[in-house]
């Protein structure tokens, strides 16, 4: 089987004029698998966040490269990355903050269909199917970002990065704003996705507890190097590094 993405070496420092080099991110190498959840972990500063940009090729990496399906994307601008976004698709941290405001939520997660030239009766259609399939009434189409709940505006923008059924998702602590009931429910809609789709998943947590139950394999980020591979019983019941076995003390 060939991985969905394959990252080589990647790295990210930071310059500026006048200040000492950041090396946020340190020489990753990691691949993920049709189907598979691989939770990406470390602590505020580890280099998750900026991980994610370069995969999705919003940070420019300054070292590695980057494989989605094979196809080396480290240096792709611009419109070469439009068919790109069709196989990767993300969601972030700020439910509501993936939303134009003055959109409603069914205008923003059309909008992919619409420009792949999906007519608007079709269109209107296929978001009403999205929204049902992330648990949400259709009649979330007709709101706006600010009337619905964090847990519905992050059921949208998940229902938005399918629309186009991509091969890899990745989220980035898209469940850090909402409560603990809500997170299972997002983790479990998460769940039901993939067995569906056999999507994989980049999935970014500073919390091993949320990630413990369906991540197949976990990736521990230090200072922006991976330290430590394994299945989550691995991790959690046999981990290699003293840092690992702290992070799971101060998380657990
Ligand atoms: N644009 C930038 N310019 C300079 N430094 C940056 C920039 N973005 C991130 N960094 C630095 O890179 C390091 C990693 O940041 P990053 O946001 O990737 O961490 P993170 O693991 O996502 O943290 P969190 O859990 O708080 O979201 C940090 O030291 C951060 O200050
Ligand atoms: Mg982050």
């Amino acid at each position: 089987m060939k991985p969905v993405l394959e990252v080589q070496n990647l790295t990210k420092i930071f310059s500026y004029k006048g200040q000492p080099d950041i090396t946020a991110v340190s020489d990753i190498s990691f691949q993920i698998f049709p189907g598979e959840w691989v939770a990406l972990i470390g602590e505020s500063g580890s280099g998750k966040s900026t991980i994610a940009k370069m995969v999705t090729r919003l940070l420019a990496p300054s070292k590695g490269s980057i494989f989605l399906n094979g196809r080396d994307i480290t240096h792709m601008k611009g419109m070469q990355l439009k068919p790109i976004y069709q196989k990767m698709q993300m969601v972030f941290q700020t439910p509501a903050g993936s939303f134009d405001p003055r959109r409603t939520l069914g205008d923003g997660i059309g909008e992919s269909l619409r420009n792949s030239g999906m007519g608007p009766i079709q269109t209107q259609e296929r978001v009403i199917q999205l929204l049902t399939q992330c648990g949400l009434d259709g009649s979330f189409a007709k709101y706006y970002p600010h009337e619905a709940s964090g847990g519905q505006c992050q059921r949208a923008a998940i229902a938005r990065a399918l629309a186009i059924e991509p091969e890899l998702l990745i989220c980035d602590e898209i469940t850090s704003a909402l409560d603990v009931t809500v997170q299972a429910q997002i983790m479990e809609l998460l769940h039901s996705i993939q067995k569906q789709t056999n999507m994989a998943y980049l999935f970014i947590s500073h919390d091993l507890a949320l990630v413990q139950q369906f991540s197949h394999r976990i990736l521990v980020l230090q200072q922006g190097k991976l330290i430590e591979e394994g299945t989550p019983d691995e991790i959690i019941f046999h981990p290699k590094e003293a840092y690992t076995k702290q992070f799971i003390e101060s998380t657990l």
